[in-house]
């Protein structure tokens, strides 16, 4: 977000995309119930510090979704097909596409991120190590279009969505999401998607999964508050605020919140926003899923010929479909 991170000592430098985190931003924290999007978890800081979430013991996601793409590789590569276009949305460090190299052999890779700096890095490294693969980054956010420049193959897109990142919208969203997707795929070419989606399991391990023995996801979480700093010129300080993550059984979600240790007003440029002590700010939302919540979200959106993937414990899927 280098462009980004110049907002507020450039402003006239800013594009209308800087307009619309301001506006976002702004509303989210001056509503009743203040939010921020959980896209603003990842500046360089907060990419690094995912990655080191995925390390963690209880962080299972990650570690078990690479365990079923390892076990059921041929399969799963034999469902998508040959010579996709493998468009990677929310690619991060890009690594989990990467592994799929071997057995997927896309004909065109497009990491699609926000974090455009981490995004550049990782798009060199897998140049250098995949010279005969053509890839093609987009930083952009994917949240609000999915529309693609044209460098990017039209067909036989397969649109890559792992580490249950669709989690992150609300059920109705979500659907909605999918739909875009099927609408950026041709019709009558073999166009799919391929989604790792968390499951619904034991409170305690959703809960130890989102607040860290050591902290970690409470340092991303509030990383957060710097990087609002940096796009609007707010003052939080993270010290003023609290981590919290747990999971909400009633629908069906994880929730991280950033709760004020004390009073507080937050400042900028011209606005503010009283805090009291307890008063929480949402950050994000994971959905977990069942099987079926899965194929009907599918179903819905115009997918068919689903076939899931699971770890023995079946705390998470990989799911293909293809667009019908
Ligand atoms: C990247 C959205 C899938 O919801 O598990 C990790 C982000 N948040 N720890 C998730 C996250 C807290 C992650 N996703």
């Amino acid at each position: 977000m280098a462009q980004l991170a110049r907002l507020t000592q450039r402003p006239w430098q800013q594009t209308p995309e800087d307009w619309e985190i301001r506006a976002e931003l702004e509303a989210g924290l001056t509503a009743q119930d203040a939010v921020i999007s959980p896209k603003y978890l990842y500046d360089p800081l907060g990419s690094k510090l995912f990655e080191a979430i995925c390390e963690l013991p209880e962080y299972y996601p990650t570690r078990t979704e690479a365990e079923i793409f390892a076990a059921h590789a041929g399969d799963i590569a034999a469902a998508v097909g040959a010579g996709v276009t493998l468009i990677d949305l929310g690619a991060g460090n890009c690594a989990k596409a990467a592994r799929l190299f071997p057995a997927l052999k896309p004909r065109q890779y497009v990491p699609i991120d926000i974090s455009a700096e981490f995004l550049h890095q990782a798009a060199d490294g897998l140049r250098q190590a995949f010279p005969e693969i053509p890839v093609n980054e987009v930083a952009m956010d994917f949240s609000s279009s999915l529309e693609l420049p044209a460098t990017v193959n039209r067909d036989r897109r397969l649109f890559f969505y792992p580490g249950s990142s669709l989690g992150n919208f609300d059920p109705g969203q979500a659907l909605d999401f999918l739909r875009r997707m099927r609408q950026a795929l041709q019709i009558g070419e073999a166009g799919g998607v391929l989604l790792g989606l968390d499951l619904v399991k034991d409170a305690r391990v959703l809960d130890a999964a989102y607040d860290d023995a050591l902290g970690v996801t409470a340092a991303f979480n509030l990383n957060m508050l710097n990087h609002v700093n940096r796009l609007i010129g707010a003052d939080f300080n993270a010290r003023d605020w609290r981590h919290l993550g747990f999971y909400n059984a009633a629908r069906q979600r994880v929730e991280m919140h950033l709760e004020a240790r004390r009073d507080l007003i937050v400042r900028w440029d011209g606005a503010r926003r009283t805090f009291r002590q307890g008063e929480r700010i949402h950050t994000e939302n994971s959905h977990k899923f069942t099987p079926e919540d899965i194929l009907s979200l599918l179903e819905q959106a115009g997918f068919g010929e689903a076939r899931m993937w699971f770890d023995p414990q079946r705390w998470f899927a990989v799911c293909h479909a293809r667009a019908r």
